[in-house]
């Protein structure tokens, strides 16, 4: 049994320091894991076999934290003491399995400490089999919800790094300081593969595309588990959210997805399977419906394809009160007592129910009247018994938050640092950008001031966007601005708030007496429904601001905060260096103006396809036929940016593009070689991007398929050959039976790092 940690890593886009971390670190776990996943399942076993039905239920209850401390569960708190009565009624008369989410403000790890070890001892003292139960958190960009931790960038700036390196470091850092506040289980990293520009929680994802999603989410997985578990330096990850969530037909959060099951396993199902692969010990349910049928109670995807095609024997948790919305959201069930049966009996393994223990009661009633088997429960706390023995809660409980001295460190810092910048993507540059440093500068608009924008939701709070949990010692643009340009070179103007004007016109006054004009556009911090936006394009009064302050005629850069893309279509041709940041973080802001003053060279490419037009949003893995033209052509696809496109202070030649063979047979490798030269005058880290064309297959092919890339770092003149192997796999798509196939015919490799422009070959594949 294999699955807390799969030797068959995909080590070959790791860098050469990160392979030998790991292949040090599979081995030790490897060995470790022979004799520990026996001796896990031995213990499951026994355990089990002394739990009665209610004991098991309560392992399936995953409550919130509000409900074991006084007041109203939402109340406002900026303390949380834990309520014994209620303790006794969830921990003690329940045995609730597992406890989630955080106060409403966020804790210091001493704090945490104190908290969970306050359940734990609880429940050891006052239970008959002292079952730990499992902390679990949604720590989705460093541990967001430890006062003091690291700020990582969001996914969505990682993505832009296509460097799994950054994934992973971030996954070990996220685990170490959750588990310095001894918060062992994880809800992140999210696979969903983004296909809508309007959905608000794209920041939280790798973007668009399932390969790149797939490699970023098993480099997460495995620096969030590198240990096997048994470390308690460790998190147990939930990958979320199973399946087709961030492809809801209208864009919003939660909405209906259309997606006919050959793409689902084409598209949204592979990334799951890869973290299932790399050891993914848990994975969340998605809130919304695929085919008008709720994931929840969908036995099909949960108990056929995900515990069965894939493999999966981790724990299936669902998302937040998900049982209940199959009633009041998604109208498919009548009673709580027939959606609980359904979510269930469909796989549903632990349900995430803040408010109180009610479908504990629900649920024993099923099995009592025969309605749920008892093999299906067995099954569901088995996995959850699994995850908890894996995590050595049992012996190891929580942490003393005093042995966690790289919690909040220098070190941690520097990385947040490191993946901050490699994340930046220049998309536009008229010989403007870097900056010289005695430059005079206006810096102005609704992102050029906030750390709060700069981190995104999910940031010390849900919405992230409360002030007081700050770290005064961060810079925000400005700052970080004034810190390389001099105080007395800056002159900031707010302009306008995320929507409105404030001072646009004391900006365009003051931007007559400098030499440039930054302009730092974003987005508000917002997740979940509060992220639903009806209109794609960068709201109006941030989009006024440039046009006023380009009538001074003044040199405009415009930096945009942002996760997922705002249409910048009128704004752009006023612009004459656009810098791209994301959601970068807690260092985002220095990131930021080191990219500007060129202490840094940009390297990152986006993730998503930026699109022009509300009217014309498609991700690059559209068919031939979406793109057609008004007369009749195929240039139908307008994006402002490409996926895969982003620029550098350098220039990169590419050259030589070789294929080891003109015919491919049946399992071959094909060999795949490419040249690549920085002809610019700095050195810089180049992503090398290959994708595949099929140029004819039954079901109408991708315009392209991304299948592999690297990154590298070239010295001015320098030439590297890049070198990848792909076979038929690479080739597969899935036909109408469901089945991955590859028909005969002829197929283009395109190699490159600028997708409008990438040198292309041909080979033929043979079955
Ligand atoms: C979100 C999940 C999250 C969960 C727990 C839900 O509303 O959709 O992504 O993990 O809440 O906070």
């Amino acid at each position: 049994m294999n699955y807390l940690f799969n030797p068959q890593a995909k080590l070959k886009l790791f860098g050469i320091s990160l392979l030998v971390v790991l292949t040090v670190s599979i081995s030790c776990t490897g060995k470790k894991e022979t004799g520990m996943v026996s001796d896990v399942e031995q213990k499951v076993e026994n355990l089990l076999a002394q739990m009665t039905l209610e004991e098991k239920v309560g392992q399936m209850l995953n409550l919130g934290l509000p409900a074991v401390l006084p007041g109203d569960y939402w109340g406002a708190r900026d303390t949380a003491i834990l309520d014994t009565a209620r303790m006794e009624i969830y921990l003690k008369k329940y045995g609730a399995g597992c406890i989630h989410n955080t106060p409403g403000y966020p804790p210091t790890k001493e704090e945490w400490y104190h908290l969970v070890k306050g359940m734990q001892d609880y429940i050891k003292n006052n239970s008959r089999l002292g079952i730990p139960i499992i902390y679990g958190i949604d720590n989705i960009h460093g541990a967001n919800y430890v006062l003091g931790s690291t700020m990582m960038p969001n996914q969505i700036a990682l993505a832009a790094t296509w460097n799994p390196e950054k994934a992973y470091i971030t996954g070990k850092i996220t685990s170490y300081e959750s588990r310095a506040a001894s918060l062992p289980w994880n809800y992140n990293p999210n696979a969903d593969v983004a296909t809508q520009p309007l959905w608000g929680r794209i920041g939280e994802s790798w973007g668009e595309d399932p390969y790149l999603i797939s490699e970023m989410t098993v480099a997460y997985v495995k620096g969030s588990q590198h240990e096997g578990l048994q470390d308690s330096t460790t998190n147990a990850v939930c990958v979320k959210h199973f399946l087709g969530y961030g492809a809801g037909t209208n864009g919003k959060d939660r909405a209906n997805a259309i997606i006919p099951e050959n793409y689902l396993r084409q598209y949204f199902i592979p990334p799951f399977k890869e973290a299932v692969e790399a050891g993914a010990m848990s994975i969340m349910l998605s809130s919304n419906a695929v085919n008008g049928m709720p994931c929840h109670m969908n036995k099909y995807i949960i108990t056929d394809i995900l515990k069965g095609e894939l493999g999966f024997q981790g724990v299936v948790v669902s998302d937040f009160s998900d049982v209940e919305f199959l009633i009041i959201a998604h109208q498919s069930a009548g009673t709580f007592r027939e959606a609980t049966k359904l979510a269930i009996n469909a796989g549903l393994d632990m349900a995430m129910h803040p408010y109180n223990a009610t479908i504990c009661d629900t649920i024993i009633d099923l099995v009592n009247n025969g309605e749920i088997m008892m093999s299906r429960i067995d099954d569901a706390v088995r996995r959850i018994l699994r995850l908890k023995y894996s995590l050595n809660l049992f012996d190891v409980p929580y942490t003393d938050p005093a042995g966690y001295t790289k919690f909040g460190s220098e070190e941690y810092m520097k990385e947040n640092y490191d993946a901050a910048a490699e994340a930046i993507t220049l998309l536009k540059n008229e010989d403007i950008l870097p900056l010289e440093k005695n430059a005079k500068i206006l810096i102005t608009g609704y992102a050029a001031n906030s750390m709060n924008v700069l981190n995104g939701a999910w940031s010390r709070t849900f919405l992230g966007l409360d002030t007081r949990f700050n770290d005064p010692s961060k810079q925000t643009i400005l700052d970080a601005v004034k810190s390389q340009a001099g105080e007395k070179n800056v002159t900031y103007v707010e302009g306008t708030n995320y929507l409105d004007d404030i001072n646009t016109d004391v900006a365009v006054a003051k931007a007559r007496n400098v030499d440039y004009i930054i302009a730092c556009l974003g987005e508000i911090p917002a997740t979940e429904k509060p992220s639903d936006i009806n209109e794609l394009p960068m709201p109006e009064a941030q989009q006024e601001l440039v046009k006023k302050l380009a009538k001074t005629g003044k040199p405009i850069i415009i930096v945009l905060v942002e996760a997922r893309p705002r249409i910048i279509k009128d704004i752009e041709p006023l612009a004459d260096g656009i810098i791209m940041a994301y959601l970068p973080g807690d260092e985002g802001g220095r990131a930021v103006a080191d990219v500007i003053f060129g202490d840094i060279n940009p390297g990152g490419k986006l993730p998503y396809t930026y699109p022009k037009y509300t009217g014309n949003a498609l991700v690059y893995w559209h068919k031939k036929t979406d793109i057609r033209d008004p007369n009749w052509g195929f240039n139908g696809f307008y994006p402002q940016y490409q996926f895969g496109y982003g620029l550098s202070y350098t220039t990169y030649e590419y050259s030589n593009l070789t294929l080891s063979l003109d015919t491919l047979t049946g399992d071959q490798e094909l060999k795949i070689s490419v040249d690549v030269k920085n002809t610019g005058d700095i050195a810089g880290k180049e992503i090398v991007e290959i994708f595949i064309k099929d140029l004819f297959a039954t079901i109408s092919p991708d315009v392209r398929k991304l299948v592999r890339f690297d990154k590298i770092e070239l010295n001015p003149g320098e030439t590297k050959t890049v070198e990848f192997v792909i076979s038929s796999k690479d080739m597969t798509y899935v036909d109408l039976s469901n089945n991955w196939i590859v028909e005969d015919g002829d197929f283009e490799v395109h190699a490159g790092g600028n997708p409008d422009s990438m040198l292309i070959k041909k080979f033929y594949y043979k079955n």
